[in-house]
């Protein structure tokens, strides 16, 4: 997005990074869960960031249903509020990432454009959790009785009735959350994120112990 401002001047910040990591025990970045309305989002994200946090882990979620209270409270479901949801829960996403923090963004982000966004946003640390529940699966489910309503016309432009989702292309993780079990999603999961925010060697490496 165009910057509007002029007279603005960045600063860097004194605490590096790999500071961060050091003192966390763990990368910071953002697993970006995205799959259609009742494929598991809430539920795996709630539940890992309890896990993560009792193993010591920096975490925290940003869930679609409650930004919707704040940041994006003036916002509806157009393709184009659906695009500035995004964009804000992004660069929100790329600050915590920076902070040395795990977060995980809930949110259906139907779109693939967004989502890149998104990613540009958050740049290497930046994880899509595609959790690919199909449509018959979630419908059945429906634990909030929105398709029912959907499928009425009570609720316009909802994902995946009358409003498209657009599949991740090359997500680094799938999780099929309309087979397995919670318990067995989460232990993919648990997997995942030990692997992906592991400090990398040549952070806890002397030369780097030696910056600020
Ligand atoms: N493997 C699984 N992972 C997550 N949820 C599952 C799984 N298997 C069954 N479920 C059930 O599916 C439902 C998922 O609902 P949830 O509110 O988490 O979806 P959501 O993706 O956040 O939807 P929305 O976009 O509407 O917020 C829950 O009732 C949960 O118990
Ligand atoms: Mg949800």
């Amino acid at each position: 997005m165009t910057v509007r401002s002029t007279n603005i001047t960045t600063t860097e910040h004194r605490v590096a990074k790999e500071a961060r990591w050091r003192a966390n025990g763990h990368r910071g970045g953002v697993l970006w869960f995205t799959g259609l309305s009742a494929s598991g989002k809430t539920t795996l994200a709630f539940e890992l960031e309890q896990r993560l946090f009792k193993k010591g882990y920096q975490v925290y979620v940003l869930d679609g249903d409650n930004i919707r209270y704040g940041l994006s409270a003036d916002l509806g479901f157009s393709p184009t509020d659906r695009g500035e949801n995004i964009r804000r829960i992004g660069e929100v996403a790329a600050l915590f990432a920076d902070a040395g923090y795990i977060v995980i963004p809930a949110f259906i982000s139907p779109y693939r454009r967004d989502r890149e966004l998104a990613r540009q946003a958050g740049g290497e640390a930046f994880h899509e959790i595609h959790l690919t529940a199909s449509l018959e699966v979630c419908e059945g489910r429906d634990p909030k009785g929105l398709y029912k309503k959907a499928r009425r016309g009570d609720i316009p432009e909802f994902t995946g009735i009358s409003a498209p989702y657009e599949s991740p292309g090359h997500p680094e993780l799938a999780i099929n959350t309309g087979i397995l079990s919670v318990e067995e999603s989460l232990a993919i999961l648990l997997e995942y994120v030990d692997h992906a925010f592991a400090v990398p060697a040549e952070a806890i490496s002397d030369r780097a112990a030696l910056a600020p």
